[in-house]
């Protein structure tokens, strides 16, 4: 099977279920109009990850890397309308304009975005005491996933669902490619692998952008 025909069946997919309304096209051009790389989810990702987060009740959720956040709204549409999401972005220019998206797709209310390198910012909200999460998505610093999810993991409670995006990379995880972010993803992968406090899979994806994953835990 080709990738075109992969390709046309995500679309028919997209079509069916996971089609964007004016806003997330928006937030798109918003992308295209700065110099926000174009690593957002594609929508029928964003779909799989708000069914998920209905399964599990989520109303606690922390997303790592919000770039214009695109993700974010997905995410913030999915949640009751007492859910509140913490999401973590590093470079202020994108930060400004997620937070104008977010006002767009009147879903301000419910997303608080931190500005810094996630790490830092974690560590603060473990000094203000914060609560556990009922869902966590990462998707920014691939080097930087295992110290996320080993936060992730003292935040979280029985059900929690973690989602770590991009673990296959084109396929170099299974190449020994020297790149650091497919190196980082084959280590996280095996990590997750070998805890027996949460079950886990891979659901692959193909997009225009190749090859990819997203690894899904629970927490038992
Ligand atoms: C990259 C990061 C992403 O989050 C993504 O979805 C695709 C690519 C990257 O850094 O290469
Ligand atoms: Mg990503």
């Amino acid at each position: 099977m080709n990738i075109e025909i992969i390709l046309e069946i995500e679309t028919y997919i997209q079509n069916l279920f996971a089609s964007e309304d004016p806003i997330l096209l928006n937030v798109k051009k918003s992308m295209l109009n700065s110099c926000i790389p174009p690593h957002n989810i594609f929508p029928n990702q964003a779909k799989l990850l708000t069914l998920l987060l209905k399964a599990g009740r989520c109303k606690n959720v922390l997303e790592i890397g919000t770039l214009a956040g695109y993700s974010t709204i997905w995410l913030a549409r999915a949640i009751p309308e007492d859910g509140q999401i913490i999401t973590i972005e590093l470079n202020n220019e994108f930060a400004d304009i997620a937070e104008n998206n977010f006002v767009e797709a009147n879903v301000n209310t419910k997303v608080q975005l931190l500005r810094g390198e996630a790490l830092n910012v974690l560590e603060q909200l473990d000094n203000n005491g914060t609560d556990s999460f009922d869902f966590i998505f990462m998707d920014a610093h691939k080097p930087s996933y295992i110290a996320y999810f080993d936060w992730a993991i003292r935040h979280a409670h029985p059900g929690t669902i973690i989602v770590a995006d991009n673990v296959i990379r084109d396929g170099e995880i299974l190449t020994h490619s020297p790149d650091e972010k497919a190196i980082a993803m084959d280590a996280y992968n095996k990590m997750l692998s070998k805890r027996v406090d949460i079950d886990t899979i891979i659901i692959p994806n193909v997009s225009g952008n190749g090859y990819d994953g997203m690894a899904v835990s629970i927490v038992n």
